[in-house]
């Protein structure tokens, strides 16, 4: 896709952070946008930014994991726009983190069901109607760098990022006859509010396994408050969508991170390898300052589990 003008866009999340910054960059380009978004001080929040500037931008309180409401918003913008979305920006998602050991079914139902659910829902809601319409159209979801690789501390993020990908892959070769493009956005670390996640946890999921404190989500804020501006990123994706490529990736040295990413998987393969990569995790919790200990986490606590999970030894951890 390459012209943006007149075109409906559906973001969610569009409320805040990377999804504000494509709310942005797309309505500055033509588009005429939808975020939808579960927190409504978020959409309000962007709602006034919009206000007065000739942007088209409309706000829909959604979900995402509720499909019922999904199909709803849908409804919604065919009403107001008269069309289904000729862009699809599946940008919403939460974080939250801790040993892999400690995570209980409710970490998994919360961040798969929003990251990968999510994304699903928004597939499966919007592709027909996309194909129905016949006016082509892009789909882009934001996945992770987090997704070309598992980590300790990262389990159901990971595994919830690595799926998107794969799930964006089967639908670009699947959609590419009918003139919609797929793409997948991979970022590293964002300037946004994810640090908050947990304020949009539902109540029945919130049986976590990992230590989540007001100090954490402190922790966490701090933490977010560096990385690229959602407006740059935003800028990035829409030259990627513009060059139809399936993967999006914003960082300078793309290729040598994939490179070395995937010599990460062959040395799996092999048990000299597994030795070289523990060695190297080993190597860059020493620069990171963590005495060499690749799994030991932050005074913050960000990263580990709750106190009562007896099973989860911090201290057998770092002698292994
Ligand atoms: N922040 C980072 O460093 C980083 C790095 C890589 C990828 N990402 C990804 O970027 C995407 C955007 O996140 P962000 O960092 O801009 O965070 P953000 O919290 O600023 O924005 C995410 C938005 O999604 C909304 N949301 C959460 N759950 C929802 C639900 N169930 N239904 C509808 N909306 C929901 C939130 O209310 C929020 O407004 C996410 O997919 C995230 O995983 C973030």
């Amino acid at each position: 896709m390459k012209d943006f003008a007149g075109k409906v866009a559906f973001i969610t999340g569009g409320g805040s952070g990377a999804g504000l910054g494509q709310a942005k960059v797309f309505s500055e380009a033509g588009c005429r946008v939808v975020i939808a978004d579960i927190r409504q001080d978020h959409l309000d929040e962007a709602m006034a930014y919009f206000r007065g500037k000739k942007a088209e931008v409309y706000a829909i309180k959604l979900d995402l994991t509720d499909r019922k409401a999904y199909a709803a918003a849908a409804d919604e913008v065919e009403k107001v726009f008269g069309s289904p979305p000729q862009l699809l920006l599946n940008t919403a998602g939460v974080n939250t983190f801790g040993p892999a050991e400690a995570s209980t079914f409710e970490d998994y139902d919360w961040v798969l069901g929003v990251c990968l659910g999510g994304v699903i829902n928004g597939m499966v809601t919007f592709v027909p109607r996309m194909i129905k319409a016949g006016k082509g159209g892009h789909i882009a979801t934001v996945s992770s760098w987090g997704g070309f690789m598992g980590g300790a501390t990262t389990a159901p993020y990971s595994a919830a990022k690595a799926a998107v990908n794969n799930l964006m892959e089967s639908y670009y070769l699947a959609l590419k006859p009918y003139g919609i493009g797929v793409s997948v956005l991979c970022p590293t670390g964002i300037k946004s509010n994810i640090g908050e996640s947990t304020y949009t946890r539902p109540r029945h999921l919130d049986n976590t396994g990992y230590n989540v404190t007001d100090k954490t989500i402190e922790f966490m804020r701090k933490h977010y408050s560096y990385g690229v501006d959602p407006v740059d990123l935003a800028g990035i994706l829409k030259r990627g969508i513009e060059n139809e490529q399936l993967y999006v990736l914003p960082f300078t040295n793309a290729e040598q991170m994939l490179r070395d990413n995937f010599q990460r998987v062959l040395d799996f393969s092999t048990p000299e390898g597994c030795r070289r990569q523990d060695d190297l995790a080993r190597q860059r919790a020493e620069q990171r300052g963590r005495g060499g200990d690749p799994y030991s986490t932050t005074d913050s606590g960000w990263g580990k589990a709750r106190a009562d999970l007896t099973w989860v030894n911090e201290s057998a951890r770092a002698k292994k």
